[in-house]
């Protein structure tokens, strides 16, 4: 696997190939980055991906200065995963002077859930994977459903943009009891390990729901909130929303695809989560 620190390493190695397929990450690797990366293998000429831990998509109180940078276990896990590239440049080589022209994304999808317990978030994220992107200028580039509003919004700058990449969603790689794999797993303890799961279930519950007919989303999604609540979670959001646009369906909505979404902290470790639910008849 061939290591570029700066974007001009980059580049020069990615001279001799015509369709990279891209993984981004910002490190700390488990499973479902790996699958990634196997899923990206087969698309592209060469396998690219990049560890950054982007500070622009950190709020001042988040875990910026903590988030786990485990770069020998990362490199060794990339080869056996099969990855030829990794771009991994320090601050001064992506960021050599302030970040001030950046990436705002449609507030519409921007500002909300995510967007809004995380304000700034998304512009953060927009505007490092256009660097990124510019960088290692992808044919194709693959992100986890895991983050399922980043990924949409990805799908639109892409879109707006007209930037010559095809996004792939990557189905979430989850552990046997069904949590959703996740680089901030790492912060719970044993106890809160084993409650993860119950965001999940919260989850598979409403998809549930609305799949037996209910048709009070509200109701669903306040019985989630208080389901999670009672057990010690501090729920941020448990919605069902459109697919589409992430807006709350109106009924009948004649088969609408729906996604349920969640994101709620367990201690001090917030996770989050979402399913897609089979479009319920009207
Ligand atoms: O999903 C992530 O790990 C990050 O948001 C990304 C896409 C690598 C940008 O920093």
């Amino acid at each position: 696997m061939y290591i570029a620190h700066t974007i001009a390493e980059l580049r020069d190695h990615l001279a001799a190939f015509k369709r990279p397929a891209f993984v981004p990450t910002m490190g700390n690797l488990h499973d479902g980055h790996l699958a990634l990366i196997r899923q990206a293998k087969p698309l592209g000429d060469v396998t690219v991906a990049s560890i950054f831990v982007n500070r622009l998509q950190f709020l001042p109180h988040e875990d910026f200065d903590t988030y786990p940078r485990t770069w020998d276990s990362d490199c060794e896990k990339l080869r056996a995963a099969g990855c030829d590239v990794l771009f991994a440049p320090d601050e001064k080589a992506l960021y050599p002077e302030p970040q001030t022209c950046k990436v705002h994304p449609d507030p519409a999808l921007a500002d909300i859930l995510e967007g809004h317990f995380r304000p700034g978030f998304f512009v953060g994220v927009c505007t490092v994977v256009m660097k990124l992107f510019q960088c290692v200028q992808p044919r194709v580039a693959v992100f986890g459903k895991k983050d399922y509003q980043q990924l949409m919004m990805i799908r639109h700058m892409v879109r707006q943009f007209a930037l010559p990449i095809e996004i792939v969603g990557s189905e979430t790689f989850r552990a046997d009891d069904g949590l959703a794999l996740s680089s901030r797993n790492g912060y719970l303890n044993n106890g809160e390990r084993a409650e993860a799961v119950q965001l999940s279930k919260a989850l598979k519950a409403m998809a549930e729901a609305v799949q037996a007919g209910e048709r009070d989303l509200a109701a669903i999604e306040a019985r989630a909130m208080q389901a999670l609540t009672e057990r010690g979670w501090q729920p941020d959001y448990l919605v069902l929303r459109r697919r589409t646009d992430l807006q709350a369906p109106t009924f009948g909505m004649n088969g609408e695809p729906l996604v349920a979404l969640a994101a709620a902290r367990l201690g001090g470790t917030r996770l989050i989560d979402n399913l897609e639910i089979e479009a319920p008849a009207s």
